[in-house]
């Protein structure tokens, strides 16, 4: 149900916990390993944050370096790649490994990989492309920062700027491919007809939460009670339900957290069905300013997402700060979690919805570094 006290966009949905994800999948975790510079990003405690939240511990899962770039998102997308080249090749099964990815492409170096991005998702494109010796084009809509920008020229990929907002150059990017054998689009959220791709981006991105399982287990965690994710097109926050809902022996709460701006999850769950919100108000949480849900995601973000909440440039840019004096490098987009988590707790009812108590132990995805989209160097809009 949508909460009528306040404008901060919030769902909650009591019955989440007791939907399952029916999908299995190949485990992306063995091919992850194999690339070069692989680790699992720490899980890092936040000493002294939980208490003064009222919860037991707070613990983020830091993605600030994952594979040498500032985000998350080559997980997905390396995956994918592997996925989509094997099925256009008609290679009898998915390469075990990254050097036999490239080896399998060798003979193709006219293949070129093509997305739409707000930043993060069409640099991961553009490095694998790289590593593997393929071209890529990235669609980027108005407004990207310059360290966006040149993060992805700067793994060689052809950029194509456009005034348009992110639904439209998503469109721009699938149309440029129609018909062209020679061209692969690998995007990272899905409509009616374009489903596999974006699916194979959700399951690379379980990797996090596999590795994320096993160091609380490591730290000796007895329980885990929410697990808290930074949400665009919902693709990420699907790979959340789908793992804590299905493969994990652990069972958390799910919270998604938008910008006020660009609730379209949260908005689209209030309607009961998905709908677009205009993004064109800009937000510092620039990997979060999506203005539809994808399609895939739909069922479980309607179904599985014990809530979505929405988090102002001044929370998210606030929360960025807190996780900075704890050594972690975090955007917007990353401490968009943070905030979220701030914001739930500071309301008894959302605390109370999502039963969280002295004990809960809650996890942050912090999905990006300051790098990936810094602060203004003069911006003291908020503070800690
Ligand atoms: C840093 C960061 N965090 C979170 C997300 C959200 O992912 P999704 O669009 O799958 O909801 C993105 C997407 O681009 C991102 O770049």
């Amino acid at each position: 149900m949508a909460s009528s006290l306040s404008t901060r966009p919030w769902h909650v949905n009591p019955s989440a916990r007791s939907w399952r994800a029916g999908t299995t999948i190949d485990d992306p975790g063995t091919f992850h390993r194999s690339m070069n510079g692989y680790r699992a990003s720490d899980l890092v405690e936040l000493d002294g944050v939980a208490a003064t939240l009222g919860i037991g511990r707070v613990l983020v899962k830091d993605e600030s370096d994952r594979f040498g770039l500032p985000a998350f998102k080559a997980l997905g997308a390396s995956w994918a790649i592997a996925r989509t080249v094997t099925s256009r090749l008609a290679l009898p099964r998915v390469p075990a490994s990254f050097d036999d990815l490239r080896a399998a492409v060798a003979e193709h170096r006219g293949l070129t990989l093509v997305t739409a991005t707000d930043g993060n998702h069409g640099r991961a494109v553009a490095r694998v492309a790289s590593w593997l010796g393929l071209s890529s084009r990235v669609y980027i809509p108005g407004g990207l920062s310059d360290a966006a920008r040149n993060g992805i020229t700067a793994e060689g990929a052809e950029l194509i700027e456009s005034d348009s907002i992110y639904d439209d150059v998503v469109r721009l990017a699938a149309e440029s491919t129609a018909g062209r054998a020679d061209e692969l689009l690998v995007q990272d959220t899905s409509w009616p007809g374009y489903e596999d791709v974006p699916q194979w981006i959700v399951d690379g991105y379980s990797t996090l939460f596999t590795e994320a399982d096993a160091q609380l287990t490591e730290l000796g965690a007895m329980t885990f009670d929410l697990v808290v994710v930074p949400t665009g097109v919902g693709s990420l926050l699907q790979s959340a339900i789908e793992h804590y809902r299905g493969r994990s022996r652990w069972h958390p709460g799910v919270l998604g957290v938008e910008p006020v701006t660009a609730a379209c999850v949260t908005l689209s769950r209030d309607a009961g069905e998905i709908v677009s919100v205009d993004t064109s108000t800009p937000t510092r949480m620039a990997g979060l300013n999506c203005g539809t849900p994808s399609s895939i995601a739909w069922p479980a973000l309607r179904d599985g997402a014990d809530a979505t909440i929405g988090v102002t440039d001044d929370e998210a840019v606030s929360a960025s700060r807190q996780l900075a004096t704890f050594g972690i490098s975090s955007g917007p987009c990353g401490a968009a979690s943070l905030a979220g988590l701030r914001a739930l707790v500071g309301d008894d009812s959302r605390r109370l919805a999502l039963g969280l108590g002295p004990d809960s132990v809650v996890v942050l995805i912090s999905t990006e570094s300051l790098a990936a989209n810094p602060l203004p160097a003069d911006d003291d809009s908020s503070s800690s």
